[in-house]
């Protein structure tokens, strides 16, 4: 499916954003490895999520979806999965792929996961690697770094461990094995990102704790069932503060986001960069902090980012291109090499299209400089079948003279279903 959009200005209203992504996952990872029934409220039914509750029916897990975004997960206590005769089909989704290495490693069958095209180039070997030390057998292609992966689970030994990359699925998949595993497992993040796991599994009584930038975790304590409310998606509302921002008159409310720290870096630059994006009705939902953002049309100046910025905005980096290239002065990526091993490559991929539209971006093997203000025009531009790309590539058609036609747009339901509802609210004016 392609999208057609036009430039468009003046955005107003109140949006909900659907439920984040990465707590979604970890939601209902975390209710199938506890006692009882979870009940999940506002959970997000987009193509990654679904492809987690799939991976999880196949290993025994009972599920059933309400009215409402609510999903009732039967829980399996640690140990009382089933191995599943099927191959699990993590699909595009790297969370469900790398946090099922963790779950499978500490059980005692065999499992293999698979992915889609895009998913079968992502390097898996990061998170093999540690789970082996704790005695799971593990081998996939290229020398046991892409998918399909097999994975022979095992009575797995505790960890002593320093995360050589700061990535949240990397820590989750540690962390979830550490739950099953005989002992107390230490787990070391130089750089701090997301901690939506440690947070949930507090919240379902498990035995964690953390110290400086060490997190314990007790392994093989029971986890008791537990009822959440998952807040909306900053990386969603990402898109709609960024079309807020650059466009005059905007003034756009998203109810209910979620601000945990380790996620609002984006908020953070925009700040600085001069944007005006108000943050209220602050609450704890889930273990989660949430609040209402207001975002207004700003007159905005380039930023530099180092390596230590990227983590708690690792998703919203290639709007980044698009705010800079419309923004005055110089914005200057650095240390953000992980995008090249998302969904696509996301450096190439932004800089590539935004170039269709007209933009003049240099292109970093870390990054890219790009020098603003300048002038967007409509072109056909392609989303790589990257969910990210093609919504930035969405917004920016709002931003550029004459129209933009995103290819393959359906990507989108990957994370955010009803965005291009959305578009067409705001296209006709309300
Ligand atoms: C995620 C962590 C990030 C992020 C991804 C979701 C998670 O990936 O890019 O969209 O849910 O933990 P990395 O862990 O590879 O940085």
């Amino acid at each position: 499916m392609n999208l057609n959009i036009k430039k468009c200005s003046g955005f107003q209203g109140e949006i909900f954003v659907p439920g984040d992504k990465s707590i979604s996952h970890r939601a209902a990872f975390i209710g199938a490895m506890a006692r009882g029934e979870t009940r999940i409220e506002n959970f997000l039914f987009s193509g990654d999520c679904l492809s987690t509750l799939f991976c999880l029916r196949n290993l025994g897990v009972e599920f059933v979806r309400r009215k409402n975004n609510i999903v009732e997960i039967g829980g399996k206590d640690l140990f009382l999965f089933h191995e599943s005769s099927a191959v699990l089909m993590a699909g595009n989704s790297g969370t469900t792929a790398r946090l099922l290495m963790g779950l499978v490693a500490g059980q005692d069958f065999f499992s293999v996961i698979e992915g889609d095209p895009s998913l079968k180039k992502r390097p898996m070997k990061r998170v093999a690697e540690p789970l082996e030390r704790m005695g799971a057998r593990i081998i996939g292609r290229c020398k046991g770094n892409v998918l399909p992966m097999a994975v022979n689970g095992a009575s797995l030994n505790p960890i002593v461990y320093k995360l050589p990359v700061p990535s949240g699925q990397l820590k989750s998949a540690v962390i979830l094995a550490a739950l099953l595993a005989d002992g107390e497992s230490r787990i070391t993040e130089p750089v701090s990102c997301r901690d939506h796991t440690e947070r949930l599994l507090k919240f379902f009584g498990a035995d964690i704790s953390r110290e400086g930038n060490v997190i314990h975790v007790q392994g093989r304590k029971r986890l008791e069932e537990g009822r959440i409310t998952i807040p909306g998606d900053i990386s969603s509302a990402a898109f709609l503060l960024t079309a807020a921002v650059l466009s005059e008159k905007s003034k756009v409310i998203l109810p209910n986001v979620g601000v945990n720290p380790t996620r609002t870096g984006f908020l953070d630059i925009l700040g600085k960069m001069g944007a005006k994006i108000e943050i209220s009705e602050e609450k704890i939902t889930g273990g989660e902090p949430a609040a209402t953002l207001t975002a207004f049309a700003g007159d905005l100046e380039g930023v530099e980012l180092e390596a230590k910025d990227i983590p708690s905005m690792i998703d919203e980096v290639p709007l980044l291109a698009l705010v800079g290239a419309l923004a005055r002065g110089r914005t200057v990526v650095r240390g953000a090499s992980e995008l090249r091993i998302k969904e696509s490559d996301r450096i190439g991929a932004v800089v590539r299209n935004l170039r269709k539209m007209g933009a003049e971006i240099e292109e970093r093997e870390d990054g890219f400089m790009v020098e603003g203000p300048q002038k967007l025009r409509g072109a056909v531009v392609d989303s790589e079948g990257d969910h990210r790309i093609a919504m930035c590539l969405a917004v920016a058609g709002l931003s550029a003279e004459g129209e933009t036609i995103v290819r393959d747009f359906e990507c989108c339901g990957i994370s955010y279903p009803g965005f291009t509802d959305v578009l067409k609210r705001w296209e006709y004016g309300h």
